[in-house]
């Protein structure tokens, strides 16, 4: 087994409050959870993190670029980055929520 089986994604029951929605514009790259439908912000449910990965041009090589951990109620699960996006193939966006786990989506660039 592998922890890759435990990620859900644009097929997971509850997609429209958890699948993190990754725009870019420019070099201005912008994860939102609960974009559709906001997602809960409460101490017993909440999304705790979103992290963004990049798959490098140059080297195929995944790299991290940006994590944020969310205070539960403090702040809205939204990751905003500027970073040079013509050096990437495809971006990774993964976040967390307390109650329903782990989530993925990704971005062609
Ligand atoms: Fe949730």
């Amino acid at each position: 087994m592998s922890f890759s089986n435990y990620v859900k994604s644009s097929d997971g029951e509850g997609k429209e409050k958890h699948l993190p929605v990754i725009e870019v514009k420019g070099d201005t790259v912008v994860v939102t959870v609960g974009k559709e439908v906001a997602h809960p912000n409460t101490v017993e449910h909440h999304i705790k993190w979103i992290r963004l990965y990049g798959i490098k041009k140059e080297n195929n090589m995944p790299v991290d670029i940006a994590y944020l951990d969310l205070g539960p109620t403090l702040a809205s699960p939204k990751l905003t980055v500027e970073l040079l996006v013509k050096e990437y193939k495809e971006i990774y966006a993964v976040s967390y929520c307390n109650v329903h786990g782990v989530w993925e989506s990704a971005l062609q660039c």
